[in-house]
């Protein structure tokens, strides 16, 4: 079956079923080139996602599922292709939850006595990724209606059809927000070091013409101290049972930011993204990657040579600093554990 995104307004596909293999675009050449790549082994996934030719939380964790669905060839591989798609990357707690899911149909299905996997696996990572368009789809519309007429909103890394199967999370939010005239313009915060957010989200929404503006990180808070902003809304890759959010690095001070201004901030995440086995945000693994992504742009060095760095790619936020958090199950405001628990379930 190949994979549809009838919601996507401009049809970006970051990664899609057909013949045997998951095709999936190479994020890390946008915005200059769009190169399809074919991964048909679950090692091939695994090694796209550790080498960040797919990535964003949601898109990884349908990916996992795709890869595991491929071991069922060998389905004394499975255990293995298990652990190896989950020590891709770290944070992002839907590579586990999409995991625990497969592993468990694999599990009722030899319980079953079902002796050939592949196909009856593949229709459940076919079913994971229809859930996460779907999920997209409701978030932007419960977070719509959070904005005003006319808003003018920010946004850090890229939380968009990139990083989903569908329209994207926060991204998806300012896309149906922007169709019902609620979004007027949209800053996009460059990322650094990644540049998630200038050569993929400014990507997006410029295919979109939604009147964008890129900004280095080191901007915000001037714009937000003289023009007037009205929310910030950004994804996350794994949100704890007390909804403290991590994402993309940069985004807790964006929210430290949007506090002192008095601007709202929007979390936009699918209950996949919540892991209630940690209790607060303390407890979620901040991958930590290479030194050369900070003090090489594009190959090129920045620094001395020899000098030392650092690189979290990921930040925690705590839930005192968010205004909501919007799931595609309804939206947690104030979040807490308490809501949290009572609108997820
Ligand atoms: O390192 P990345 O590019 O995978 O990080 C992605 C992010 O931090 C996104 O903001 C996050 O996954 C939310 S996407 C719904």
């Amino acid at each position: 079956m190949e994979m549809t995104k009838k919601d996507t307004i401009d049809a970006i596909r970051p990664a899609y079923w057909r013949a045997e293999a998951l095709y999936a675009l190479d994020q890390r050449l946008l915005p200059h080139r769009q190169v399809v790549v074919r991964l048909s082994t679950p090692e091939a996934v695994a090694a796209a996602i550790r080498d960040m030719l797919l990535r964003g939380a949601p898109l990884i964790g349908v990916a996992a599922a795709y890869g595991y669905a491929m071991a069922a060839k060998r389905p004394a591989s499975l255990e293995k292709a298990a652990r190896l798609l989950l020590a891709s990357r770290p944070t992002a707690v839907n590579l586990a939850h999409a995991l625990r899911r497969m592993r468990a149909k694999a599990a009722e299905l030899r319980r079953a006595g079902v002796r050939d996997l592949y196909a009856p696996l593949l229709e459940e990572a076919h079913a994971f990724f229809r859930e996460d368009l779907e999920a997209n789809r409701r978030m932007s519309e419960f977070g719509a209606r959070l904005l005003k007429p006319g808003s003018t909103v920010m946004t850090h890394c890229n939380a968009g059809a990139l990083c989903a199967s569908g329209i994207g999370t926060a991204l998806g939010v300012i896309r149906r927000a922007f169709r019902q005239g609620r979004v007027r313009r949209a800053y996009a915060c460059e990322t650094r070091p990644y540049l998630q957010g200038s050569r993929l989200t400014l990507w997006e929404l410029m295919r979109e013409g939604i009147p964008a503006e890129l900004l280095c990180d080191n901007m915000a808070a001037h714009i937000m101290k003289t023009e007037r902003v009205d929310a910030v809304i950004v994804g996350a890759d794994r949100i704890a049972a007390n909804a403290d959010a991590a994402n993309k690095i940069g985004t807790y001070g964006l929210a430290i930011l949007a506090r002192y201004h008095g601007v709202p901030f929007f979390v936009a995440a699918p209950s996949t993204t919540v892991d209630f086995s940690i209790p607060d945000g303390g407890q979620i693994p901040i991958e930590e990657r290479s030194i050369r992504e900070v003090v090489e742009v594009f190959g090129r060095s920045i620094a001395p040579k020899g000098a030392k760095a650092r690189h979290p790619a990921f930040d925690v936020t705590p839930h005192g600093l968010i205004t909501a958090i919007i799931t595609e199950k309804g939206v947690v405001k104030p979040p807490d554990r308490r809501r949290l628990k009572a609108v997820l379930g």
